[in-house]
């Protein structure tokens, strides 16, 4: 594999990592390679329900089958390549609105108007077929049939998230935030990721609820990592906040998973959608939810103060600078889930093997982290 620019796991990201000649390698070897979070359990509950994404710009429609297993292939035509469908919706076939050649949802080609049998070889125009699988009510898709299992990949959050029964929570996908960014998405992912900046970026708006003084780490590697934090909102108790690599974090408190999740569409511009999922199938049956719904209820910026533009600004900074050049400087012992993000990157782009599963106690950080003493 070609390097670009050195990856540390025990230093910030040099600043080519955020330029316009890493990008081809972000796609090609991560978002057409790995596992990519796509959607939530509730958007293909039904057999034929089917939504479409890109994984890396390759156009895709993951869908739940007849058989009830989740399927992703190829959403352009085996014709002339036209998007076949957008959005979302149910069905068993797909039909290419151009000139109408039509698709099994196993992407066996059926019909070709105006041909005779041997015009058009059925065999070798079908759409490829890719894989997708879903872990605690979160969808995943991969353009690479080969990627390791997806529940071996996140195996050592399981616990975390049956404990809390993520599966069992109710998204509300009609209440999603969706924006776009002018910063690549490892400055997106990575400041979703660390709990460092609450006290300074969001001093007013998630340090009183979420303080920085309270963050912990639980237990990750390259793949995956949970940590937590104490929350003052309602009666306290503690958040644990899941980085599921490359493109997905979400904070899960005893009745919700607030999350957020980043879709790369050039070098220096990201798609940012956050929705949320609850006990309460609807905002109409919850009475302390209800009052925020009709606007974006379950995107993580409104169940609490408005913290996302506050994100936005400080990526678009790192963003502004990554023109110019800098030492990478030294991650805090409070960043160590970046640290895990660096041996993600340096795996999947360099080929670098990585350190195995570890816990608060392997790395050192204590559970109450004091940020004082920082
Ligand atoms: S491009 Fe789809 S049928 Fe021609
Ligand atoms: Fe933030």
């Amino acid at each position: 594999m070609t390097r670009l620019y050195d990856i540390d796991p025990l230093r910030a990201l040099p600043a080519a990592a955020y330029r316009e000649a890493a990008f081809g390698a972000d796609v090609a070897h991560i978002y057409r390679n790995d596992w990519v979070f796509v959607g939530t359990a509730d958007e293909v509950a039904e057999p034929g329900d089917f939504v479409t994404t890109e994984l890396g710009g390759q156009p895709v429609i993951v869908q739940r089958n007849q058989e009830g297993r989740l399927t992703a292939m190829s959403n352009m035509c085996a014709h002339r390549g036209t998007l076949l469908v957008e959005g979302h919706g149910n069905t068993k076939r797909f039909q290419c609105p151009y000139h109408a050649w039509t698709f099994a949802d196993d992407g066996r080609l059926l019909a070709v108007p105006y041909t005779n049998r041997d015009d058009v070889d059925r065999d070798v125009h079908c759409l490829p077929s890719y894989v997708a699988d879903e872990w605690h009510g979160l969808v995943f898709a991969s353009l690479n049939s080969d990627v390791a299992p997806l529940a071996e990949r996140f195996a050592h959050l399981d616990a975390i998230a049956s404990e809390a029964d993520m599966a069992g929570l109710n998204h509300w996908t009609a209440h999603r935030g969706d924006e776009t960014w002018e910063a690549n998405w490892k400055l997106v992912i990575s400041n979703a990721m660390e709990s460092y900046h609450l006290f300074k970026v969001h001093e007013e708006t998630l340090e009183p609820y979420s303080p920085t003084s309270g963050a912990y780490y639980i237990v990750g590697n390259a793949d995956a990592t949970a940590t937590g934090g104490i929350s003052s909102r309602g009666g306290g108790g503690d958040y644990t906040l899941l980085s599921l690599l490359p493109n997905f974090v979400g904070v899960l408190t005893g009745d919700s998973l607030l999350w957020q999740a980043v879709q790369p569409l050039a070098w220096n511009r990201t798609r940012i959608v956050t929705g949320g999922a609850y006990r309460s199938p609807s905002p109409e049956n919850s009475k302390g939810l209800a009052k925020l719904a009709g606007k974006a209820a379950a995107s993580a910026g409104a169940m609490l103060p408005d913290f996302l533009p506050e994100d936005e600004a400080i990526c678009l900074r790192g963003q502004r600078a990554a023109s110019g050049d800098y030492t990478p400087g030294v991650l805090v012992p409070m960043e160590q889930v970046i640290s895990d993000f660096h041996h993600y990157l340096n795996r999947q782009l360099h080929g670098a093997d990585v350190p195995p599963v570890r816990t608060s106690a392997d790395v050192g950080i204590p559970r109450q982290n004091e940020a004082a003493s920082l």
